[in-house]
């Protein structure tokens, strides 16, 4: 994950710019690195160290470690280029959204504008202190987002949200926590709200995290949870290190409908 964290270029303090498509693309031919999964084009003493801890410790205990570490092979300390590419195209929902899993927050800060007001949610204190550190260093978004050191699962606000940006959170979560983690998102959004999975890593490798993700594997979690996959993009712009291993899938919770038995059985 070197390579990415070189080439990012915004680095916490550095005025919140949005990527453009061809950089990203450009990125991924000029470092070759589009035939290895996405495990092996990461350093294996990060990888090992991560795992290690998140396999051992309790999950806050094992996140809050890495971060305190410095073990974010994950963290590319920018925009997500796909999250700049619909800012651009204006194709963000307004409303309330959350980031969980927000990790130093700069797609929380990108997303916050006077129409959109955006909770970043980590259950690491280490994060969130780079998160405020970029808000503070972003002050006109700062006025639209607000970071939360919480466990996603016991995540309860008095409200309900419009949209919510998954990324690398559900690969960075045991498998055995999926259903769980679609429920969760379908008690947090309104009905008619959006969810977007940037799915990631999207091939069959064994272990985690990051756990591999399928289409399949969040069709299973979210269908019975009432979410519609609404549209699924592959030809997304990713970073040098990630291209061909993501899909954007838009999912609508919708308004649960009864079915036939139901209807015959005389529900309402
Ligand atoms: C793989 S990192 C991804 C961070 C960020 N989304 C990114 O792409 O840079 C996963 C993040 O989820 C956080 N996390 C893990 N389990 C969590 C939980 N149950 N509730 C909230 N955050 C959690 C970790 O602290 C970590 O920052």
């Amino acid at each position: 994950m070197n390579s990415t964290t070189e080439d990012a270029t915004h680095g916490i303090g550095a005025p919140m710019e949005l990527p453009t498509m061809n950089s990203t693309t450009e990125d991924a031919t000029e470092h070759g690195s589009m035939e290895l999964p996405f495990h092996m084009r990461l350093k294996s003493v990060e990888l090992s160290r991560m795992r290690e801890l998140t396999g051992t410790q309790p999950m806050e205990t094992a996140w809050e470690q890495c971060w305190q570490e410095g073990i974010t092979p994950w963290d590319v300390q920018g925009v997500t280029p796909v999250v700049a590419q619909l800012l651009r195209a204006n194709q963000l929902r307004d409303g309330k959204a959350l980031v969980p899993g927000c990790g130093s927050g700069y797609d929380v800060v990108a997303m916050g504008s006077p129409t959109r007001s955006v909770i970043g949610l980590d259950i690491s204190p280490t994060a969130l202190h780079q998160a405020h550190q970029l808000a503070h260093n972003s002050p006109h978004a700062a006025q639209f987002v607000e970071f939360q050191n919480a466990d996603f699962f016991s995540f309860s606000p008095p409200f309900k949200f419009d949209l919510v940006f998954d990324y690398t959170f559900f690969c960075a979560i045991d498998p055995s926590l999926r259903p769980r983690w679609a429920h969760k998102m379908a008690d947090l959004l309104a009905v008619d709200g959006e969810l977007i999975t940037l799915m990631f890593p999207l091939d069959d490798h064994e272990g985690g995290p990051p756990f591999a993700v399928s289409m399949d594997a969040y069709e299973k979690v979210l269908s019975p949870c009432g979410f519609r996959l609404v549209s699924c993009n592959s030809e997304i712009p990713s970073l040098n290190n990630r291209t061909g291993l993501e899909k954007l899938g838009r999912w609508e919770r919708a308004v649960p409908k009864l079915d036939d038995s139901e209807v015959t059985n005389g529900g309402l």
